[in-house]
């Protein structure tokens, strides 16, 4: 019965996003000059990832709802390990690679989109000009984004989340995204779509709320006050 359930959820994502894209046209603007990013990506991903990963061990945190920056930087620390076995499962190469790549995050931050998720930004040299952040124009083929993810219960469990990928692809290969190939990988491993891959349908989402982002190159960046500047 999986296939019926992705439908739906699918079916479901694209009615919610209608109503994000209807009232985000505004805040896209508001995001140009760091305002507050679009709401949606965690509607979209409750329907998703039913299962948030294995529990992880418990962590004492002060507010799980709101980590301070050490808190994030400690359990992020113990975790990454095990998050990123869980991604290697899947055949994509960036999903190991990116370990190795430049991170233009201080610290894990919860995302404005995501909910309770944590995320990292990494880069790989072909994207170095992403650190130019709105000044980057736009990125040259083989370009690769990863933005990993975590998020703490109120328990204080910490529960790995899904791998984020955006890689520039040839010139061609698909308009409406920009040629990014959106990719995302279950914490197990499991790759939930790709576009034009596996699933694509279930990853248009991605396209769309990016493309209000089309005049930079569909990024969106971290918020300016969680850069790093090198
Ligand atoms: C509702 C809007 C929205 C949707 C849907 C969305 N994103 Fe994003 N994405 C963002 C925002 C906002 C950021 C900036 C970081 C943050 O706050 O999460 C971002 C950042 C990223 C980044 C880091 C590169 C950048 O833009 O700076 C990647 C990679 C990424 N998203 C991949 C994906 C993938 C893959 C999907 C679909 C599974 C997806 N996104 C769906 C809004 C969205």
């Amino acid at each position: 019965m999986r296939f019926p359930t992705r439908m739906l959820v699918t079916a479901l994502g694209g009615a919610l996003l209608v109503a994000v894209i209807g009232v985000s046209r505004e805040t896209a603007t508001q995001e140009a000059s760091g305002g507050q990013a679009p709401p949606g990506l965690d509607e979209e991903l409750s329907g998703i990832s039913g299962d948030p990963g294995k529990p992880r061990r418990h962590f004492r945190v002060r507010n799980p709802a709101r980590l301070e920056d050490d808190e994030a930087r400690d359990i992020y620390a113990q975790i990454v390990d095990q998050m990123v076995a869980g991604y290697a499962l899947s055949d994509d190469p960036s999903a190991v690679a990116y370990r190795s790549w430049r991170r233009y995050n201080r610290v894990p931050y919860l995302s404005a989109t995501h909910g309770k998720r944590y995320i990292n930004h990494y880069v790989n040299d072909a994207a170095k000009d992403y650190g130019r952040y709105e000044q980057a124009g736009e990125m040259p083929v083989g370009a690769i984004i990863a933005k990993d993810s975590f998020s703490v219960a109120q328990d204080g469990t910490a529960h790995d989340g899904p791998l984020f990928l955006m890689e520039k692809m040839a010139q061609g290969f698909n308009e409406t995204s920009g040629d990014w190939r959106y990719t995302m990988i279950m914490p197990d491993g499991s790759v939930f779509g790709a576009t034009l891959g596996v699933n694509a349908g279930g990853v248009a989402f991605c396209i769309d709320c990016h493309l209000m982002r089309e005049s930079y190159d569909h990024l969106y960046f971290p918020p300016p006050a969680d850069r790093r500047h090198f």
